[in-house]
């Protein structure tokens, strides 16, 4: 993608990301107030995700042949979006406070239901999964996240293997994930089910970059038992302008 397009679909990004409401969430949370004297401040917004669903930045047919629109449209429009709802109605039920953002709910996890695990789980996935795709995607990652690439796992294919690898033997339903944990270092793992790795809950934790849907739901109609095949064509339509974007924003 050339820099107009990154600025484009950057626009874009925020503006359904309802930029201003999230940033008094983040403020209130105390994400945005360590770099509220930073010229690039406004990025850590990207970082913040809200209760309800974004519209997607492309169409349901833009990520075939790897990903197909039927499957687009079905993942968005009644899984994603069942996750959503009942998240909506979980938030009601527990008495949330959605002007703070959805990670700080999942941060805490371990004090909600399961309803709020489940759903709050799979609407911040599907949410991070959307962004992190593009019809522009593929090649490899650029500056300082390719630095910090071969810094962490020694260069790039040994990364790609390892998330392939993650991703491949994820046993049932469940997320890999790429993630800066707490150290500023990059790290491979999986969760099962709609865990994540912002959950109090989870074994393998950090800060999402990039997550891959391994739920059937996700490839099952294009390539029925075959999910390495799948993984394999996640990686030609992965956006790492966006990933990159998520990494500066974690790494202040
Ligand atoms: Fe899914």
């Amino acid at each position: 993608m050339n820099p107009l397009d990154h600025a484009i679909s950057r626009r874009k990004f925020l503006s359904n990301s309802s930029k201003a409401g999230l940033a008094v969430g983040l403020v209130g949370s105390g994400i945005l107030t360590a770099c509220s004297n930073s010229a690039s401040g406004a990025d850590k917004a990207i970082l913040a995700t809200s209760f309800t669903q974004t519209p997607l930045a492309y169409d349901y047919s833009a990520l075939a042949p790897n990903i197909d629109a039927m499957t687009m449209e079905i993942h968005y429009t009644k899984h994603a979006a069942g996750y959503a709802k009942n998240l909506g109605a979980a938030i009601e039920e527990e008495s949330v406070d959605t002007n703070k953002p959805l990670e700080d709910v999942l941060a805490n996890i371990s004090k909600y239901s399961t309803k709020m695990r489940n759903n709050g789980g799979g609407h911040y996935n599907h949410e991070l999964f959307w962004k992190i795709m593009s019809p522009e995607g593929g090649g490899m990652p650029q500056g300082d996240l390719a630095e910090a690439i071969n810094s962490s796992f020694g260069s790039f294919d040994a990364f790609s293997e390892e998330f392939n690898n993650a991703a491949k033997t994820r046993f049932g339903s469940g997320w890999a994930w790429l993630v800066v944990g707490a150290d500023k270092k990059l790290a491979v793992g999986s969760t099962a089910n709609q865990d994540n790795p912002l959950m109090d809950i989870s074994e393998f934790k950090g800060t999402p970059l990039l997550g891959l849907d391994v739920w059937e739901h996700a490839y099952y109609l294009n390539y029925q038992n075959r999910r390495p095949d799948y993984v394999s064509a996640f990686w030609d339509i992965i956006d790492w302008n966006m990933v990159s974007d998520r990494f500066a924003a974690a790494s202040m």
